[in-house]
């Protein structure tokens, strides 16, 4: 295996500190300091920008502000993005462009380029070199269940898993994926009865991930079926209900709803990391589905991973992968553990170095940030409306938190019934209730898109009113 060129913390980016920085970092360590003194440990930081920064002594970011803005605002050599015009269109339901190209629908969305300049910032410490030579085989560990499962990566999974507290990961069989997309459907086949007379029904309580019905159903498969909305659902038998928690589109934290015999869970948790939530529990489902996509927001390398507890269903995924794919890109593993290896790396010394140097304090800062600035701009404009989300204790943390998810569920208020079509008539682009089973007054908006968009979102909302 090649080396990957990967390097100590010192040598990495955030060497770029100039002393202006190291400078304001005493500074601001001081204030904290002075704050905990002052018996505000656990108190509420107003950051520069006015957003709302939970903290404590040993997992704040007394340097939020700086470090944040100095990643967001391109400091450190990386090419500055071209910025956008004022009245450019403003995508926040990225793959639009896909479908107005191709003709195709479109299901899937929330491109999470926001966690860009901070992979930027990681440098040399999340690069990895494979020479030509590496990788050929199809096998990776032929001795395991997973026989395509790289095993740096299940190490750092397991890792990782460990150090947030948010998975057991004991006793459990890791199953790599192509993306948590590929996993999702050697789960239905793992799941569906093969001599059943009809096809398993597949439901997820409403607003569900707007990409459920249609992989499910794509290939009409006599396995199994899209079944509606977990809600409404009563049928006799066997059934396999997806449930995402975080929720994508409205954030909200779930459980299961159909209380009926026969059924099978899968816990989609994509989103159930601390920059979008509070993590209340070490989770120990049955079947639990992760990715890179949204943890660390490295959605091209297409890794997922899913968490399984009974050895047949482990079997029976591998055997869809393998029909499906013969396994899982080497070279992408080798990169999800380096980046996995990179993040875990850089929390588990929070308590000793700079805490945002830390991608889940920075990312939590970031969508603390973000929706600070979308609440504010949607209680001046006066049309629109979010869903509130209450503070939890976070364990990983060590603090109240409240959740910032990563889409927002925002609902037009007042005359306007189609809030997708009224907001492109202002050029902003969004993703219809309609999608995810809901009224149409609904739009999911991705809140994980790059600073420049999001700023012109904002703007752009603000706009509509005056
Ligand atoms: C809930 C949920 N699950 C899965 C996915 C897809 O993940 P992946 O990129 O790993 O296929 C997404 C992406 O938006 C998602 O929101």
């Amino acid at each position: 295996m090649g080396k990957s060129s990967s390097k100590g913390l010192s040598e990495g980016g955030f060497k770029m500190f100039s002393l202006k920085n190291v400078l304001m970092l005493s500074i601001a360590l001081n204030v904290g300091l002075l704050l905990n003194h002052f018996g505000l440990k656990d108190g509420i930081l107003q950051n520069k920008v006015g957003a709302t920064v939970a903290q404590n002594s040993s997992r704040s970011c007394f340097s939020n502000c700086t470090v944040v803005e100095e990643i967001e605002n391109g400091g450190g050599g990386e090419k500055k993005r071209q910025e956008l015009a004022a009245d450019s269109v403003v995508n926040l339901d990225h793959l639009k462009h896909l479908i107005m190209f191709s003709n195709l629908k479109c299901e899937h969305s929330g491109d999470p380029t926001m966690f860009e300049p901070f992979w930027r910032k990681m440098g040399d410490r999340s690069t990895i070199v494979i020479p030509g030579w590496q990788s050929m085989s199809y096998f990776s560990d032929i001795g395991n269940l997973c026989w395509f499962l790289e095993p740096d990566f299940a190490k750092e999974i397991r890792r990782l898993h460990k150090l947030v507290g948010n998975a057991i990961t004991e006793d459990r069989y890791i199953v790599v994926g192509t993306g948590s997309t590929q996993l999702f459907q050697a789960v239905l086949y793992a799941l569906s009865p093969p001599d059943a007379t009809d096809p398993v029904d597949v439901v997820s309580a409403m607003p569900y991930y707007s990409s459920y019905p249609s992989v499910t159903d794509y290939l009409k498969s006599g396995l199994y079926r899209w079944g509606g909305d977990a809600y409404t659902y009563n049928k006799e038998g066997a059934y396999i209900e997806l449930v995402t928690s975080p929720n994508n589109p409205d954030g909200h934290t779930r459980e299961s709803v159909v209380n009926l015999g026969g059924g099978t869970r899968v816990y989609d948790l994509a989103y159930y990391w601390p920059q979008y939530t509070p993590i209340t529990s070490n989770v120990d489902h049955d079947l639990m589905l992760f990715t890179v996509s949204k943890s660390t927001g490295h959605a091209g390398t297409r890794i997922g991973w899913a968490l399984v507890k009974d050895k047949e269903v482990a079997k029976r995924m591998t055997k869809f992968i393998e029909l499906n794919t013969i396994g899982v890109s080497k070279d992408s593993q080798l990169r999800a553990a380096k980046i996995l290896r990179t993040l875990s790396d850089s929390c588990e010394h929070m308590v000793t170095s700079d805490h945002s140097e830390c991608f889940f304090e920075y990312g939590r800062l970031l969508m603390t940030r973000r929706w600070e600035q979308l609440r504010d701009a949607v209680r001046r404009s006066g049309m629109f409306s979010l869903p509130e989300f209450l503070p939890d204790f976070c364990k990983y943390t060590g603090v109240a938190t409240a959740p910032h998810p990563a889409f927002a569920w925002l609902k037009c208020e007042g005359e306007v019934q189609d809030c997708e079509s009224f907001l492109r008539s202002h050029k902003i682009l969004t993703r219809s209730g309609m999608h995810f089973g809901a009224d149409p007054k609904y739009v999911r908006v991705s809140m994980l898109d790059r600073n420049d968009t999001f700023k012109l979102f904002v703007e752009r909302l603000l706009s509509i009113n005056s």
